[in-house]
């Protein structure tokens, strides 16, 4: 089979100086698409593209705070000016932190919902209209199986995930009738610089994948960005709206 899922495609992907956002890229390139990765981490970011595009003809790295609509204004003007068009956004950039009702301080919860829930709702505010004025476009929320259940010691985590989840149908159902279409993905534990400020916290992410995940192996970033590649393409034409998993059975 060619390798052509995205070709003529223009995707941005944030959070992808590393982890699942820079596979993503990497595939996404792999797959005819020019992409934009931004992250707060402005030296792993640059050192990313420059890995997955040493001339930058088909990947680009911008400094950007997905918590800041400033920066959403200057990332999309300029990824319009450098590829002229947006097809696909990845809101992939996220943080976890560990907590529970009893130990979480309100400004981590703050925190938390800030990167992970308003940075989504800006990423789809900022490119909707341009979306919307072409009649085509997909958004990719990566939210988390901790947004399919409930899940203790993710509090703050767990309220976001569920929020980018409903953010999710509402906006696909808004933006559905502009050819506009809009899903979450909903991994389980992927092996990516996350997973250590996992383990770091006391939690043996081994014991987790004995007891949690029927597969018995926690997924590597690849696993994520096929399905990412799915939804950007338009060979999910059809699909609007929805939680696509990828959890190696966590959540069955
Ligand atoms: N690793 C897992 O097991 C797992 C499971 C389910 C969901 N997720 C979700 O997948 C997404 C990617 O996570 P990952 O595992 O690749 O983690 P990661 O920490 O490697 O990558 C997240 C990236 O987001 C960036 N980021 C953080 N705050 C930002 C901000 N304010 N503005 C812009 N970028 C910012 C980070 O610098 C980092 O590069 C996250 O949304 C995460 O919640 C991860």
């Amino acid at each position: 089979m060619g390798k052509s899922r995205l070709e003529g495609k223009v995707a941005l992907i944030t959070g992808g100086a590393r982890g699942m956002g820079a596979s993503e890229a990497q595939l996404f390139i792999e797959e005819g698409a020019r992409v934009v990765i931004t992250d707060v981490l402005d030296e792993v970011g640059a050192a990313t593209a420059k890995r997955l595009s040493p001339d930058g003809s088909s990947c680009v790295f911008l400094h950007h705070d997905v918590t800041n609509e400033n920066d959403w204004t200057a990332v999309v003007a300029s990824v319009l000016e450098t590829f002229g068009q947006i097809d696909i956004l990845v809101n992939n950039a996220g943080i976890f932190e560990r907590g529970t009702v009893l130990d979480t301080e309100l400004k981590d919860f703050n925190r938390t919902m800030d990167i992970n829930v308003t940075g989504v709702f800006l990423g789809m505010k900022s490119v909707a209209q341009h979306m919307v004025g072409r009649g085509k476009g997909s958004i990719v929320n990566i939210s988390s199986v901790a947004g399919l259940d409930g899940t203790p010691g993710f509090l703050a985590y767990g309220a976001s995930k569920w929020a980018v989840r409903g953010m999710t149908k509402g906006v696909a159902k808004e933006l559905a009738p502009f050819g506009v279409r809009v899903n979450s993905i909903h991994p389980g534990i992927i092996d990516t610089p996350m997973l250590q400020t996992f383990e770091a916290a006391g939690e043996g992410v081994r014991e987790l994948v004995r007891t949690r995940i029927p597969l018995g192996y926690e997924a590597e970033p690849i696993h994520v960005a096929r399905l990412a590649l799915y939804l950007g393409s338009d060979d999910s034409a059809y699909s609007t709206g929805s939680e696509f998993v990828v959890d190696g059975g966590w959540s069955a």
